[in-house]
């Protein structure tokens, strides 16, 4: 993993991002060098759950390198081929949507569209309340698309939100080791 450069993008589940950042800490434990994305919303926004700056704050200091937080900043992942592998964690049904249908206006569409180009691994980390209705055949485009990886996801309250599911933050690191080999991990369904 030391030699490895990874692309980390964190999308708008806000509710997740503080398992996305014990997930990335253990990631850049490993020594790798981790290029950190935010999409828009993430950068920009406070919620209950973040605070913009004081997040920037600790991804910056967790990779050691500044975040690409617009679509100018992620094209040169393209063309310098500037990863081995990019992890979407968390992965909004709206970045999933947008994936599955080809649209990149965000930093973290584009990063994908880029990396993608230069036929190497996306690994998704989905969270999102509509993964098992609006977002379900976005999910299951996207499980059929070449070089696109999924980290194992379950449903997180059958009950109280029967169509949520989210993705196992725990299983990335086997989950990535996977899928640098062209390997899905399984079980995908938790
Ligand atoms: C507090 C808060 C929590 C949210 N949680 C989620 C979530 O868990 N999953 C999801 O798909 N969208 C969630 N959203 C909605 C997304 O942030 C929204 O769709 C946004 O446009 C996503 O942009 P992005 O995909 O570019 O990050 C949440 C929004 C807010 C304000």
């Amino acid at each position: 993993m030391k030699e490895i450069t990874a692309g980390y993008a964190l999308c708008g589940s806000f509710c997740t991002i503080s398992d996305s950042l014990s997930a990335l800490r253990n990631l850049a434990a490993t020594g790798m060098n981790i290029i950190p994305i935010m999409s828009p919303i993430v950068y920009n926004t406070d919620t209950r759950f973040t605070e913009h700056l004081s997040l920037q704050k600790r991804v910056k200091e967790i990779t050691g390198n500044d975040i690409i937080h617009t679509v100018e900043g992620a094209e040169p992942i393209g063309p310098r081929k500037l990863l081995d592998v990019l992890i979407v964690a968390p992965c909004t049904g709206n970045t999933i949507g947008k994936l599955a249908n080809g649209i990149t206006d965000t930093s973290v569409t584009m990063a994908v569209k880029a990396h993608l180009r230069n036929q190497k691994p996306v690994l998704l980390a989905v969270a999102t309340n509509d993964a098992l209705s609006a977002s379900a055949r976005n999910i299951g485009q996207l499980m059929n698309l070449k070089n696109v990886y999924f980290v194992p996801f379950s449903q997180d309250n059958a009950i109280s939100k029967p169509t949520s599911m989210i993705a196992d933050f725990n299983k990335i690191p086997e989950a990535l080791e996977a899928a640098l080999e062209g390997r899905q991990i399984q079980p995908i369904l938790n």
